[in-house]
């Protein structure tokens, strides 16, 4: 698979951004002992590794010198959740920047490197934003800026809202499904979605089977 880099310079030092990197590349660096939004460091290090060998899985990191100090994940969706019965949905999993890096501008540019990536241009990507995963205790934010700022950062990449009846992102008024479309989707799986988005409450709009 290609592998995009780049390189930016913060007052914090040079953050080297890559991806899509592999199992025993992640493993031979350390990660950021502030990387807890998810999982505590070293779980997160083991989860980052398994998803590179999903099908379709990738990973996009930013290091500063051996140190992961961010990460972003896709994958496809979970085989619970609705968006797992289409074909071309891939879901990005999760980003986090460490918060002693957080303001140096490494989420936005971790994003534009993983959706410089030609893989995306093949899929729906989607991002499941729940409120529950966002860290508004160390961004000083309440949950409708919190909000704002990530369809903000995430509107960057081309990721726009899009409403739903998903239950899980019904469950709080914050929550958020956004997604792009790849510019090789057909037109099928793009309908697909569009029926997908609203299904009523069993699912009766799309026969999946
Ligand atoms: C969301 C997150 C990835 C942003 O990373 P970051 O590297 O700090 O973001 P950047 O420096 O690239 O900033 C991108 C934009 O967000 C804004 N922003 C970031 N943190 C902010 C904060 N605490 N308050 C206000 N705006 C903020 C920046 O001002 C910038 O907007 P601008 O271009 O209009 O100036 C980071 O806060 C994080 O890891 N949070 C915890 C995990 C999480 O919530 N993940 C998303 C859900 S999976």
């Amino acid at each position: 698979m290609t592998t995009g880099k780049m390189e930016l310079n913060t007052p914090r030092g040079l953050v080297v951004f890559e991806g899509p990197v592999t199992d025993r590349y992640i493993e031979g660096l350390t990660m950021n002992e502030g990387l807890t939004n998810f999982r505590l460091p070293d779980q997160q290090q083991k989860a980052l590794m398994t998803i590179t060998n999903l099908p379709d899985g990738m990973i996009f990191l930013a290091r500063h010198k051996q140190e992961i100090i961010a990460y972003v994940t896709f994958h496809h969706p979970d085989e619970f959740s609705r968006w797992s019965k289409h074909p071309r949905v891939l879901e990005m999993g999760g980003i986090e920047v460490s918060p002693s890096w957080r303001g140096c501008r490494i989420g936005e540019n971790l994003l534009k490197l993983a959706f410089s990536h030609p893989r995306v241009e093949d899929f729906i990507v989607i991002t499941t934003e729940y409120c529950w995963h966002w860290d508004m205790k160390r961004t000083g934010l309440d949950v409708w800026a919190y909000q704002k700022m990530l369809t903000k950062l995430f509107g960057r990449v081309g990721l726009q809202k899009v409403t739903t009846d998903d239950p899980d992102i019904l469950e709080h008024p914050a929550n958020v499904l956004m997604a792009r479309t790849g510019r090789n989707v057909g037109k099928e799986d793009i309908l697909l979605f569009e029926e997908m988005r609203f299904m009523g409450k069993f699912g009766r709009a799309v026969n999946m089977s």
